[in-house]
This record gives C-alpha cells, structure tokens and sequence, in this order.
C-alpha cells in the first residue's frame, strides 16, 4: 500500500462560535487567548511541530483578524526593535509561517464542518491532508497530529484521534463502530454522529483532529445534510468505509473543549499551570479562591 505523506492541513474556522457569545460577536472564537495565545496559534503550532507546510484556513465574515495576526505587524515590529524588546519583537515574529505558505478560503455560510473542509478542495487537490479544530486544545508532547502521523505512515488510509466519553456525553460527538481494537488503534467498521447513548456503538469519540484522503471531496460535493440540518464531516468518512480503512488512534495528552466555557476555563488553568513562569502565582490565586 502506498502511503502519501501529509503536508497540507485545514482550519475550519468559519463557525459562528454560539457558545461564546457575546464574546464572539465580533471576535472569532479561534482568536481567544489561553493564557497569551490565541487558540488558532496553538493549532498552527500543533501543525508545523508534524511537518504540515501548508495551512489553509476556511474563513467567514468576521474573521479577517485571523489574517493579520499570522501577518507581519510592521509598526509593532518596528517599536519593538526601537526599545530593544528582544523577546517580545521574537515572539511576534513567531507567529508566522514563512510566506506563501498560508491560504483562505471562504466559507459564505455556516453550514457544517463537512461543508467547511469542502471549501478547501481545490488547496488540497490530490493529496491526504490534516484538518485541525483548533476548538479542540491538546497539550501533549509529542504534539497531537504528530502522534496521529506516526500512526498514519503505518496504517494510511483515514485517521482519526480519539478517546473515551461517558456514555452519557455520546450525543455530543462523532462515534466509532469499532472492528477491533489493540487498546491504541481501533480499526473501526461504521461511525455515528452524535447518537444516544442507548444507541451508541461504542464511547470512543473523535475529537478535531483528522487526517483524509481527497477522496472524500466527492462525497462531501454531494452536500448531504445529517444531524443538525448541517453537512457533517463524520457522515462522509462513514460513507468512505469499505473503500477507505478508517482508524482512531487514542493520543497522548489532555484535551480541552474550548468551545465551550468550563473547558476554556479548565484549559487556561492548565496550560498556565503547565508554565513554570505562572505556575506558582496561579497557584497561590486558586487556593486563595478554593
Ligand atoms: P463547532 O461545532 O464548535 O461550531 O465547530 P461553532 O459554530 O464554531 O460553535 P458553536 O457550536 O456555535 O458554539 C467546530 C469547528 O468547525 C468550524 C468552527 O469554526 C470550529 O473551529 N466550523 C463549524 C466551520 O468552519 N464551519 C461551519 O459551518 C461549522
């Protein structure tokens, strides 16, 4: 079997962020900071730790900020370098991937993941490609999409990460029917998106990380709808099984929904637990609230 290597991934960021409202009225949900960074950046650098060169963002209305901060900040830059603010003028540069590596694509309406990730077939062309919910913060080392990498160099196909949910969360997620499983890779047979959990075939959920063959664009052109009334990612990689082998790859790490308020919450307590600079300040504050 021949297994392409992967160098382009996708940000679906075009998603109306209805949790976080009024936050997300007019700043994008990707854009909100853990700790000093935002979501986004964290997902970039997830991307380029696994040797992703191009990144290509489905963007929407009200998202051109995401734009400008992996774009130079000349005037900032410029004073930075006046006041000889070294660290700070080198953690702006950062931000960047080299030029000509970073694409935007619209999506004009919100109308799913699946529909986002179409958006960006003609970036993708023929190749297996990432995509990263950048929603779905990891702190892991190696980072998440590296680990899924080094599944996928010996498995190919589609792959996805996943982990156990409470059987009373499967609503809220995609599902795997699962083939067999050797307690890391699970070869799954079938997928559901958010189903009862009377129903559900098993608690091994995918989070936002995903590596696809191109192949689903011709699935995902058919602009199916399933829960929601929305085009779901999950119902076209469902439709590639018995064409496509299809794994979940348990990751090591902690994921955070940061979609949501309590996982954002958790996860700025964590990563800023994780820093050794704040580490000790944080906490002093939680024992001083607890
Ligand atoms: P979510 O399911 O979290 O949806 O999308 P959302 O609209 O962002 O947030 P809520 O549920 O209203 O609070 C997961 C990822 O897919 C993107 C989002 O931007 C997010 O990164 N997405 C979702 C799109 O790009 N387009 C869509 O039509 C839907």
């Amino acid at each position: 079997m021949l297994i392409k290597p992967v160098k382009k991934a996708l940000f679906p960021v075009a998603g109306l962020g209805t949790r976080f409202l009024p936050a997300t009225k007019a700043i994008p949900k990707e854009m909100l900071p853990i700790v000093d960074k935002p979501l986004i950046q964290y997902a970039v650098e997830e991307a380029r730790e696994a040797g992703i060169e191009q990144f290509i963002f489905i963007t929407g209305r009200g998202k051109a900020v995401m734009e400008d901060h992996f774009d130079h900040a000349v005037e900032l830059e410029q004073v930075l370098r006046d006041r000889d603010k070294t660290e700070d003028l080198q953690t702006v540069l950062d931000c960047s991937p080299p030029a000509g590596q970073l694409a935007y694509a619209r999506q004009q309406n919100p109308l799913g993941l699946g529909h986002a990730v179409w958006c960006g077939r003609n970036f993708i062309g023929d190749e297996p490609f990432a995509v990263l919910s950048a929603d779905d913060l990891i702190l892991g080392k190696p980072g998440c999409l590296k680990q899924m990498l080094d599944i996928y160099n010996q498995v190919g196909g589609n792959v996805v990460a996943v982990e156990e949910v409470p059987r009373k969360h499967t609503g809220r997620y995609g599902i795997l029917d699962i083939e067999t499983d050797d307690g890391k890779i699970a070869k799954a047979k079938g997928l559901v998106e958010k189903p009862d959990p009377a129903v559900a075939p098993s608690t091994l959920s995918i989070i936002g990380r995903y590596i696809l063959q191109p192949d689903i664009f011709n699935i995902l052109g058919e602009h199916k709808k399933g829960v929601g009334g929305e085009i779901q990612l999950t119902d076209a990689m469902a439709a590639m099984i018995g064409t496509t082998d299809f794994h979940g790859t348990r990751f090591e790490g902690r994921r955070f929904d940061c979609g949501g308020r309590l996982g954002f919450i958790e996860a700025n307590i964590a990563f800023a637990l994780s820093r050794a600079d704040l580490r000790e300040g944080v906490l002093k504050i939680i024992k001083d609230y607890a």
